[in-house]
């Protein structure tokens, strides 16, 4: 059957490298993006575009049937760091619009949903290293409660209504078409726009923070080779773990510096190390590897290359 898809959010950070390789895919006309506000003019100009508040059921069923649309990619959300400045409107926004995507399948308006979870889900009290599948959770953050909460009501629908919902706790994410949109791994992305720009950066988490970290290439490609698996193959309907690689700020600059050797880093945590200090370092993805064959293929320094490569070119 012809694939009609929805991506609701489609002008953040992922929304947008999302949306592009989906219409490669599957053509422009049949890619849909979505989103309250306006995205970039390589988005815009891509595909079909409607202003869209996901909070709001019926202008989203209405999209959803003018579209004909079969799958919805749903990538709004406010993120752990602003979350935690306004704690109300980030659950109100996550969860709500996750309820009416949910409500959507159920009432077999739509047939396939995404929705991306995160490492946020885990507290202080999980397991830090290799953490595994399913473990101790307790999440100390608002956006870390949202996450953990979505993924058991994804279970649930699944199981009740048999919604076909399929989930990826993200790591980290960098990327260089899109600025992250207020979250704990941002720096890892500033940081290669100011070795750039500026030769400096000053890192708002410390040196030896370790974080779960994925090159967005490999986050696109895991959330397609996801949403193209044989239902049977998939065994995990709250949110899989997904690994690439693992760093601390030290690393990524000493990376930097191998191309940059003036580059210099300074540190100053702030409010987000203490979000940070609740995450894992590291994550165990054998079940994503078991079931639909995920593997990485960006490390640090591939990463690093990229990054750097691509900003310095200003590529669209
Ligand atoms: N970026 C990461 O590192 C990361 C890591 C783990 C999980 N995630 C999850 O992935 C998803 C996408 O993250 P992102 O980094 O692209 O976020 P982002 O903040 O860059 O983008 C979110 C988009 O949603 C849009 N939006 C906000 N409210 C909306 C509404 N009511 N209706 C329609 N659109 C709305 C925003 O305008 C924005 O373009 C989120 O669920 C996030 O929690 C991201």
């Amino acid at each position: 059957m012809q694939k009609s898809i929805l991506i609701i959010g489609a002008c953040g950070q992922i929304g947008t490298e999302l949306t592009l390789t989906l219409r490669n895919r599957y053509g422009n006309e049949n890619v849909i993006a979505g989103d309250i506000r306006e995205g970039n003019e390589t988005l815009m100009d891509s595909g079909p575009f409607e202003i869209l508040d996901a909070t709001d059921y019926d202008a989203l069923e209405e999209v959803v049937a003018y579209y004909e649309i079969n799958e919805v990619y749903l990538m709004a959300a406010m993120l752990s760091a602003t979350a935690e400045k306004f704690p109300m409107r980030a659950w109100n926004l996550n969860m709500k619009t996750l309820f009416n995507v949910l409500n959507l399948a159920r009432d077999k308006k739509i047939d396939t949903v995404f929705w991306p979870s995160s490492i946020a889900v885990f507290g202080p009290n999980t397991p830090e290293t290799l953490t595994p599948q399913s473990t101790v959770m307790e999440p100390t953050t608002v956006y870390g409660i949202s996450k953990q909460s979505g993924e058991r009501w994804c279970n649930y629908y699944h199981n009740k209504f048999g919604v076909d919902v399929r989930s990826i706790r993200y790591p980290g994410l960098i990327s260089w078409k899109t600025m992250p949109g207020g979250g704990t791994t941002d720096y890892a992305v500033e940081i290669y726009h100011k070795a750039l720009s500026d030769k400096k950066y000053t890192c708002f988490l410390s040196a030896d923070t370790e974080l779960p970290m994925m090159f967005m290439d490999d986050a696109i490609r895991a959330t397609l080779e996801l949403m193209e698996a044989d239902p049977k193959n998939i065994t995990v309907r709250s949110s899989y773990n997904l690994s690439a690689m693992s760093f601390t700020p030290a690393q990524v600059a000493a990376s930097i510096k191998g191309h940059i050797p003036e580059f210099e880093i300074s540190y100053q945590p702030d409010f987000r190390q203490a979000i940070a200090d609740t995450w894992p370092s590291s994550i165990d993805d054998t079940q994503a590897r078991r079931d639909w064959g995920w593997k990485p293929r960006f490390d640090l320094e591939e990463t690093t290359k990229e990054m750097l490569g691509n900003i310095k070119s200003g590529r669209p």
